[in-house]
């Protein structure tokens, strides 16, 4: 599986998520694998159903989900290198007819005519400023069938943000707009969608426990070898380490399922 990006990347001004898959990370979501398990859980995925992934990136769950679950993936990802990679990793997979990823952007979801049983998306809204976060929930309630499930695993902001959102922007150079659990909620209601389950958590992206969780330690040692010999990485992954910490009181994950308001179907609930 492919994930590394191109090799003219300015590690000086990229997205932290572009850093950090040049790094050799996988996973670039704020509540890693951990959120990403509380998701699926949730969704009780069925042979032949159909999810359209947000932000797919490389491809990477669009293929897990196929393979594990049996079901149809279209991916929507913006960055053309990355729908190539992803291309080529479904071909290598076997998947082509299954899984689809295709080069778009997600503030125009509403140009979409299929619906899907589920909407599955991660780190993404948090990097969205609020009529974007707005305008996607919108396009998302449009494209869930009535049963559908939107799945959702994003940045938490506790407290105020002025400062933390300011620091975290500069440093993962994309616009960062974690909202608190209220917020997240009332932009979901606001966009016609009702959040069944919610589980917050912390941030643990870089992490040494959570790097080797979500990649394997193999892997995980190659990201620190990588950070360690390669200065413009680690220059970065420790600007954006320092922040994590700086903030680490105001900064959590948050994995949500949701479904259209007035529907009264449940997101799967395993009582723990
Ligand atoms: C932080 S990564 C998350 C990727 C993936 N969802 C994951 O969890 O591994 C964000 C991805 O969103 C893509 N992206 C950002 N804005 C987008 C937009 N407006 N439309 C489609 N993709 C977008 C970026 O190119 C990048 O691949």
């Amino acid at each position: 599986m492919s994930t590394t990006t191109s090799s003219n990347l300015n590690l000086k001004t990229a997205p932290g998520h572009e850093v950090l898959a040049k790094a050799g990370k996988t996973v670039l979501r704020p509540g890693g694998l951990e959120a990403t398990r509380q998701l699926l859980d949730w969704a009780d995925f069925q042979p032949g159903e159909t999810v359209l992934e947000l932000a797919a990136s490389f491809g990477k769950s669009d293929i897990g989900l196929a393979r594990r679950y049996g079901v149809r993936v279209v991916g929507i990802e913006r960055n053309p290198d990355s729908v190539r990679i992803a291309r080529e990793n479904i071909r290598q997979a076997g998947l082509e007819g299954q899984v689809e990823v295709r080069e778009g952007n997600i503030l125009n979801l509403a140009d979409i005519s299929e619906t899907f049983d589920y909407v599955f998306a991660e780190a993404i809204l948090t990097m969205q400023s609020a009529s974007g976060k707005a305008k996607i929930l919108e396009g998302i309630q449009k494209v869930l069938k009535p049963q559908g499930k939107f799945l959702s695993h994003e940045m938490l902001g506790l407290g105020d943000g002025k400062m933390r959102d300011h620091a975290l922007s500069e440093v993962i150079r994309v616009n960062a707009q974690p909202l608190s659990s209220a917020e997240w909620q009332q932009a979901c209601e606001k966009a016609g969608l009702t959040i069944k389950q919610s589980k917050t958590g912390e941030v643990g992206l870089l992490s040494p426990k959570r790097v080797i969780e979500d990649e394997g330690l193999l892997p995980a040692l190659k990201i620190a070898w990588n950070v360690l010999t390669q200065a413009e990485i680690r220059q970065r992954v420790l600007q954006m380490k320092d922040t994590f910490t700086q903030y680490q009181y105001q900064l959590g994950y948050i994995a949500l399922c949701a479904s259209k308001v007035g529907i009264n179907y449940g997101c799967h609930y395993h009582p723990s």
